[in-house]
């Protein structure tokens, strides 16, 4: 969501910050601007609505006059998609350049107060309220330098904010802020990057500061940076960390899209996740984050996951794995509905929050909530140090490396690896799951990347075969049942963001009470119906449709014969305990939504409206 870049330093500021917007693509947008510090400090401002290469188009004579300068790539929220809407935003007086990432709650009282006081409004965004709450506040007091009036400005405002600022009479001087977006400060020799994460300036240093809520620092060669509280400019010492993100494993390593290569990742991904956990030879899992805190699990009255989107589903799968090993209750919620719907919760329960990126708001939020109602929180997350990694009491990077295609594949896999993982452990201490069988499913899920790799080689040319006939699809039908029933669900929600097909998921017995009615023979229907899963059930779900007309994709194991025989098109896959069988059925389905989207030409890795992260509510 929203990408914003800054740099003070000697190299061209427009090459930087326009190279750092692209790297930044992934977390989807909808207009681009830049503003950059020319010799005579003047501050030169373009922006369209569009993409970066729209930016680019209209900016060229840009390149190469500043050495100070910020973009960024809005996704709206208050005021439509448009040029004028676009930041970055100047104040009145033309002095003051902001661009923001979130959303500023109030700004509407402010605005109030900024119009009665004389100054006028370009846009319709909250943005430029905050821009000009800043002159408001030099005006008023002309004494006062240019970081107390941000300071000051960003008092008076709540919402959520990352926020870089630059004023015309303070050349070279960036001020950050930060409040549930995130940003990172890249340290380089002479030099100084802003991002919304570290891979716009990955290639330049591996240093970097990752600004903690409610601190705002000014960065300039003269001064380095200068780390205060919001609140009450308390300084603070910046913790300088080591990046581990190499500039590869953010490129598409010459695949077509960064989702296909994510997809083509997984063998690899859900090893890596394992790795140094799962260790066979032993018969034990190490998860420290588990074991130093497993008495809380134990003795837990039930245990809560929260989480959006894919890392719900992803819950979803958690639940059936933890109370089928562990016989600990799960209830999984949407962060969303959690948060505002007063939940009863108490010190002896566990909240489990998933999180890919690790700053949805929306997850954050309800984490808040639920630990300050005393309840011990736990995270699951990709990106490592982000703000859901850092508020819980304990958790488990998934490992799975960046996630940059806005549809979430590979994480969402790593997220049941470390599940499965979770619920194993929990089994075996508490004594639900016995050694023997510990050990045969710990030797299986040793075994589940090389099955995702047999299935990747063995369904890539099939799922572009079968998508080929349905790019004029306008509805589909996902069903599964047990541990699948999820995995229908995640199948479903990645063929809507990224083709724009309406689909659903639903478990496959509730069919018959209400979906039935829509088919027909232009419903296509994927059914995931492997051998270990009530298969006899879902046989007699196979037939209702088929009595129906509708068009059967049917996920099946090897050797399959009953589901294959009534089924349109079968997509094969090897046979797995029932619990591993999402992870390996998710695998096709993910190719299938990918080549549909492909061949009706949508933008894969940046689905119209979606962002990567959503940091506002
Ligand atoms: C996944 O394909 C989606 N883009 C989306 O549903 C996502 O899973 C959701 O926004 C949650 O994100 P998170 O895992 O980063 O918290
Ligand atoms: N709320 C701001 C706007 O609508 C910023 C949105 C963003 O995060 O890009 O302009």
């Amino acid at each position: 969501m929203c990408g914003i870049v800054g740099y003070t330093g000697f190299q061209d500021a427009y090459e930087i910050v326009i190279n750092g917007l692209r790297r930044l693509e992934y977390r989807g947008y909808d207009s681009a601007g830049i503003v950059l510090e020319g010799s005579d400090n003047k501050l030169e401002v373009e922006k369209t609505k569009g993409k970066v290469e729209d930016l680019v188009n209209i900016s060229k004579q840009l390149k190469g006059t500043a050495n100070v300068g910020m973009g960024h790539t809005r996704w709206a929220t208050h005021g439509v998609p448009s040029d004028r809407n676009s930041h970055p935003h100047l104040s009145n007086n033309g002095k003051i350049a902001l661009v923001h990432n979130g959303i500023i709650e109030n700004y509407d009282t402010i605005k109030t107060m900024l119009s009665e006081k004389g100054f006028t409004f370009q846009s319709e965004t909250d943005t430029e309220v905050l821009v000009n709450l800043i002159q408001y506040f030099m005006d008023l007091n002309p004494e006062i330098d240019f970081p107390t009036a941000v300071r000051y400005a960003l008092n008076e405002v709540y919402g959520a904010y990352a926020i870089t600022v630059l004023h015309e009479d303070h050349p070279g001087v960036l001020v950050v802020g930060r409040l549930g977006s995130p940003l990172a400060i890249g340290i380089g020799e002479k030099e100084y990057f802003i991002a919304s994460d570290a891979s716009p300036f990955v290639e330049f240093t591996k240093e970097a500061i990752y600004l903690e809520e409610g601190h705002m620092a000014t960065i300039s060669l003269e001064n380095g940076v200068d780390i205060r509280t919001i609140n009450d400019n308390s300084k603070i010492e910046p913790e300088i960390q080591e990046l581990k993100l190499s500039l590869e494993q953010i490129e598409k390593g010459g695949y077509e899209h960064f989702m296909l290569k994510e997809i083509f990742e997984q063998p690899k991904s859900i090893h890596d996740t394992m790795r140094g956990r799962l260790i066979v030879e032993e018969g034990v899992i190490k998860m420290a984050g588990i074991w130093d805190h497993v008495e809380k699990f134990k003795n837990a009255n039930r245990i809560i996951i929260i989480a959006c989107g894919t890392s719900w589903h992803a819950g979803l799968i958690g639940e059936y794995l933890i109370e089928e090993y562990a016989r600990i209750p799960v209830e999984v919620e949407y962060a969303s509905e959690f948060r505002y719907r007063n939940p009863i919760i108490t010190d002896k329960d566990v909240v489990i929050a998933i999180s890919q990126s690790g700053e949805t708001a929306d997850t954050m939020a309800a984490l808040k909530l639920a630990k300050e109602r005393g309840a011990f929180i736990y995270g699951i997350c990709n990106v490592v140090d982000s703000s859901i990694a850092r508020i819980t009491d304990a958790g488990s990077y998934t490992h799975a490396g960046p996630e940059i295609g806005v549809a979430s594949t590979k994480a969402f896999t790593a997220q049941l690896t470390i599940l499965t993982l979770i619920a194993f452990k929990l089994g075996k201490h508490n004594g639900n799951l016995g050694n023997a069988e510990f050990m045969s499913l710990i030797a299986e899920l040793e075994a589940i990347p090389k099955k995702v790799e047999e299935v990747l080689s063995a369904t890539h040319e099939l799922t572009q075969d079968i998508a080929k006939n349905f790019v004029k699809a306008t509805n589909f039908l996902y069903l599964g049942r047990g541990y699948n029933y999820p995995a229908a669900l995640e199948g479903a929600l990645k063929l809507k963001e990224i083709s724009y097909i309406h689909a659903e998921g639903y478990p496959a017995a509730e069919m018959k009470h209400g979906p039935i009615a829509l088919i027909d023979e232009n419903m296509p229907i994927v059914i995931i119906a492997p051998k270990k899963g009530h298969y006899d059930k879902i046989v007699s779900n196979v037939q209702e449709i088929k009595a129906r007309k509708g068009k059967v994709i049917a996920v099946v194991n090897k050797g399959d014969r009953q589901v294959s025989e009534m089924a349109d098109y079968v997509i094969e896959i090897p046979e797995t305990s029932e619990c591993f069988s999402p992870i390996i059925a998710s695998v096709p389905l993910q190719l299938l939504a990918y080549y549909i989207a492909v061949y009706r030409g949508a933008n894969v890795d940046q689905p119209r409206n979606l962002a990567k992260s959503v940091t506002v509510e």
